[in-house]
């Protein structure tokens, strides 16, 4: 049996966020802005896109050398048709004890959540930005309501999926302003807001301060109306820090990636859509995983434990 593995600063690889399409149905600033990705952007073709039969069998080879936690993310994974069916392809390999989808909740019907969790998703977290429909609006900038992001995550409580993360990028003088609806909106639920520190990692500047909100200052501030105290963390490398109301109304959390790195931490790598693999969120390069698997690389008793 292969050994898990460890990196030069000795961090033991567990995670794995796969990418499953470049493509989204939002054009958040942060992420996708319209200006970069209008009409005539090339997507990748579905040629370049790894086949879930693909992705299964690369997941099988990490889970052999340590990974235990799958996240399926995007763009927007629900926009791969049929994704249930490779979540059923995941949920069969031996090691991996947890999978969980990053969506955006838009493609979230009852049908879709009851799928997912049938074929045997664990957990999602919704990308949420904002609760103000005008402000959440201008932020995913193809008019989509919150009202309907709303509705995916009944769908998926109702499914069995919950309790549910709620991520919400905070940007400074863009949505800031509608931090406590947000938080006054999942208080009383068993949903966890965590509001993100908002990184730059667009511009070529990087790690600019100007549109951060660090987490203290939003943290100070729903203090000052709901009085919080921390929670130990879930497990170790957890990317959020969390906290609960004192008066019980639930848990918050705060991811301060600018602020304080947890890079020290870190047991995540990252397969992109076309199979490349990154070990870290800021690598530029990565490694060609899908020519491998192509030329026959990963063959099938590669992938048996
Ligand atoms: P769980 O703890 O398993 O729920 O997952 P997660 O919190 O890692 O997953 P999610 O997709 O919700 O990511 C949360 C946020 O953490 C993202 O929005 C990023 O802002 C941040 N993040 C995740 N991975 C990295 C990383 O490797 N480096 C940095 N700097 N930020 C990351
Ligand atoms: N800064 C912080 N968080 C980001 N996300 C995407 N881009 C950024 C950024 N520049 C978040 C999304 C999603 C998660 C996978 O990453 O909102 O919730
Ligand atoms: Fe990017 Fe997520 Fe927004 Fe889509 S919903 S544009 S993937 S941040």
């Amino acid at each position: 049996m292969t050994q898990p593995i460890t990196d030069q600063y000795d961090r033991p690889l567990r995670d794995l966020r796969i990418s499953l399409t470049d493509r989204c149905n939002f054009r958040c600033g942060y992420c996708m802005p319209r200006a970069l990705f209008g009409a005539d952007h090339a997507f990748l073709p579905r040629r370049e896109l790894l086949s879930f039969e693909e992705i299964a069998r690369l997941a099988a080879v990490f889970s052999r050398i340590g990974v235990r936690k799958l996240r399926l993310t995007g763009g927007e994974p629900l926009l791969r048709r049929g994704l249930e069916t490779l979540v059923e392809q995941l949920r069969g390999i031996p090691g991996i004890d947890d999978i969980s989808l990053t969506t955006n909740a838009s493609l979230l019907t009852r049908e879709k959540a009851h799928a997912l969790r049938a074929a045997g998703l664990d957990r999602i977290t919704v990308s949420l930005d904002g609760i103000d429909d005008t402000t959440f609006q201008r932020m995913n900038d193809v008019g989509f309501p919150v009202a309907r992001v709303l509705a995916g995550i009944d769908n998926a409580e109702a499914a069995g999926l919950g309790p549910i993360k709620i991520n919400m990028v905070v940007q400074k003088g863009v949505n800031d302003h509608d931090i406590p609806a947000m938080a006054a909106h999942f208080r009383g639920t068993a949903h966890i807001v965590r509001f993100i520190e908002y990184m730059d990692v667009g511009n070529s500047n990087g790690w600019r301060y100007d549109h951060v909100v660090p987490s203290r200052e939003v943290l100070d501030g729903i203090e000052a109306r709901w009085p919080v105290e921390p929670l130990a963390p879930n497990e170790r490398g957890e990317v959020a820090s969390r906290y609960r109301y004192r008066d019980g109304g639930g848990e918050i959390g705060l991811i301060s990636s600018v602020t304080q790195p947890f890079c020290g931490t870190c047991k995540r790598a990252r397969l992109s859509a076309e199979g490349r693999l990154y070990t870290c969120l800021f690598a530029s390069d990565g490694h060609d995983l899908r020519q491998r698997l192509r030329e026959g690389g990963v063959t099938r008793s590669s992938t048996r434990r």
